[in-house]
């Protein structure tokens, strides 16, 4: 098993992976990524990460670049990593370049990848819920696109550590409730589910989409429309999903209760069925 970084077609160990200085993902943010997980020596919704990739780098005129040839090198840095609960980051930058605003004439798109073991989430918050607090969102306005400009993500993310929660929910500045620091936001209210519609304020997160096909399996209602922060507060439960948050159960959110204070029904029901799904 071992930590492995992928540089336009080279794998080596991540220490020897150096980014050129006029990179503009490193310049300019100009640059999108995926982060894919495996579970027992599979990786899973490789298709759907790829799709979106492909999405986000048609939404910023990057060039085209082969799918076949980015599923092989996933796969070819996941096989060698022999990691069976592995966490792919991979980043498109649109190339290297002497700094200027405007997109290169010929731009040469820079493609690498880390592979580690996944940072499990604490197994406590899944079981007793973790906290969140709300705060403005002050992202850009294309956040349905997955670019690396995650600055005020991070900014986010810290202040509600040093707050003392999990994670921070960003709403606009009309009291919308858009999604948090690295997961979407679902509620569920007497068994009907409500998670906010796939505009360009949100992340369109995989996890999210298969949580609603889970639901249309089942029968279970979901809606796709706006609530406002009155209605999370006032939610039976409220559950972030992602990737690596899987469902995860938020059961206070500044200081208030949600609920009656504990992991609900709902959220126990679609982290069961996800993880099945995953086959974890
Ligand atoms: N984040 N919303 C935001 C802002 C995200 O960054 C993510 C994922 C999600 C969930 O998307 P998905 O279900 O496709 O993972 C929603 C990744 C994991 C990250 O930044 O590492």
């Amino acid at each position: 098993m071992q930590e492995l970084a992928y540089m336009n077609g080279t794998i080596m160990p991540i220490d020897e992976a150096k980014v050129p200085i006029e990179d503009r993902g490193y310049n300019f943010g100009d640059a999108v990524y995926e982060y894919i997980a495996s579970y027992q020596g599979k990786l899973v919704y490789l298709e759907e990460h790829l799709d979106r990739l492909d999405r986000s780098m048609t939404a910023l005129s990057f060039p085209k670049m082969s799918r076949d040839m980015i599923r092989r090198a996933i796969l070819e840095l996941f096989e060698q990593s022999g990691i069976q609960r592995a966490g792919i980051y991979l980043q498109i930058s649109r190339g290297v370049a002497p700094r200027d605003h405007a997109y290169p004439d010929d731009p040469q798109p820079q493609f690498m990848m880390t592979v580690r073991p996944v940072h499990e989430k604490p197994p406590e918050f899944r079981h007793n819920g973790a906290t969140a607090i709300t705060l403005t969102d002050l992202r850009w306005g294309r956040c349905d696109i997955k670019t690396v400009q995650l600055l005020a993500n991070a900014m986010a993310k810290q202040q509600a550590l040093e707050a003392g929660v999990f994670d921070a929910i960003f709403v606009s500045e009309s009291g919308i409730v858009r999604e948090a620091t690295s997961s979407n936001v679902i509620i569920a209210n007497d068994g009907r589910l409500i998670t906010h519609p796939l505009t360009e304020q949100i992340l369109p997160g995989i996890t999210r989409q298969v949580i609603l096909d889970i639901c249309a399996e089942r029968d279970l209602p979901a809606e796709e429309r706006f609530f406002d922060v009155d209605t999370l507060y006032a939610a039976d439960e409220v559950f972030l999903t992602g990737t690596v948050t899987e469902v995860l159960p938020i059961v206070a959110i500044d200081g208030r209760t949600i609920g009656d204070g504990k992991v609900g029904q709902m959220a126990r029901k679609l982290s069961r069925a996800l993880l099945e799904s995953v086959g974890a």
